[in-house]
């Protein structure tokens, strides 16, 4: 039988470029894209697209009997930045909103649900550096603190109904398709964008802050890889540790310059430092590895190159 898919949170950085990918494996009829409002992205008129907001418990029941999928990825989350300058709104909206789906998905019998977890479960606490896939969860962000709780959720709802969920910890995610929103590693992706429009840019974290980042399409080749596993690759049902590539923007600086000489970059670090001060710099993804066979493809080098050749294309169709 063929799968119905939901991805919830269709028109953020990650949803779209998922959706993107699932309409080529699936066909875009049996990709249902639902967001809390649509985007202007001509992707989202492939297949169908269902306004959700995950706080409106009659809208998801509504789209569950409608489309009765079989596999829901639920993206929609307020990002480390913006939920702490409403952290209410913050707990709100990725707790509420995940119980609401989860019980969807049970009354709705999905065989498969995705969530995905961040970095931002660990906390200062947490040993930085190639930070293990058990360790001290102690965040001090809003948005962590949700991840984390959202974690012990999932292998909850695994262990109690038999919920097949399955999550993965993103680093830091760095997509030429997708803009971010509200997150503290956003930078990586900004300062492409001002490298190739204005040659400077000015980064509110400082020189050194190194934190764990990765291409999105390792990241969506993760999400795919993770859902599509066999049930008995998948012994972690709170979520995997995955690594791409490590820097600080001092080193991303010097990697866009071998290829814009004159691109130059100041430092002015906001609120978001403390954000990123309490995240690790490296993550040890050996048991995603070993469980389900993860690998990135993506170093800084490839990375690079990547983002500018695509946005200078991007760029040309513009003009
Ligand atoms: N990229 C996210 C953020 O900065 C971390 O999961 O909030």
């Amino acid at each position: 039988m063929a799968e119905k898919i939901l991805v919830i949170g269709a028109c953020g950085q990650v949803g779209t470029e998922l959706v993107e990918n699932l309409q080529k494996v699936h066909g875009g009829a049996n990709v249902v894209a639902s967001d809390i409002r649509k985007s202007d992205n001509p992707l989202f008129d492939n297949g169908p697209f269902e306004i959700l907001d995950v706080l409106d418990n009659k809208q998801i029941a509504t789209v569950f009997a409608t489309h009765k999928p079989t596999i829901v990825y639920h993206l929609a989350a307020m990002l480390s930045a913006t939920a702490e300058a409403n952290p209410k709104l913050g707990w709100q909206l990725n707790m509420d909103g995940t119980f609401s789906i989860f019980d969807a998905c049970i009354e709705y019998d999905v065989k498969r649900i995705f969530w995905p977890s961040s970095i931002a479960v660990f906390g200062p606490t947490t040993p930085a550096i190639m930070t293990p896939q058990s360790t001290i969860l102690e965040p001090n962000t809003i948005y962590g603190i949700t991840k984390l709780a959202g974690e012990r959720y999932c292998e909850y709802y695994h262990a109690r109904y038999g919920l097949d969920v399955r999550s993965i910890r993103y680093p830091g995610l760095i997509g030429w398709k997708s803009l971010p929103g509200g997150g503290t590693t956003d930078y990586a992706v900004d300062i492409f964008h001002k490298a190739l429009h204005q040659g400077k840019y000015e980064c509110y974290l400082n020189n050194e802050t190194t934190l764990p980042m990765m291409h999105m399409e390792d990241a969506v080749r993760a999400t795919l890889e993770i859902t599509d596993a066999p049930t008995t690759q998948i012994k972690i049902r709170s979520s995997y540790n995955i690594a791409g590539v490590s820097f600080n923007p001092d080193q991303l600086t010097a990697e866009i310059q071998k290829h814009i000489p004159d691109f130059s970059i100041t430092y002015a670090p906001d609120h978001r430092q403390k954000i990123a001060d309490s995240w690790p710099q490296s993550i040890n993804d050996s048991v995603a590895n070993q469980q389900w066979g993860w690998n990135a493809k993506y170093n800084l080098e490839k990375l690079v190159v990547n983002m500018l050749d695509n946005l200078k294309l991007t760029l040309a169709v513009e003009k």
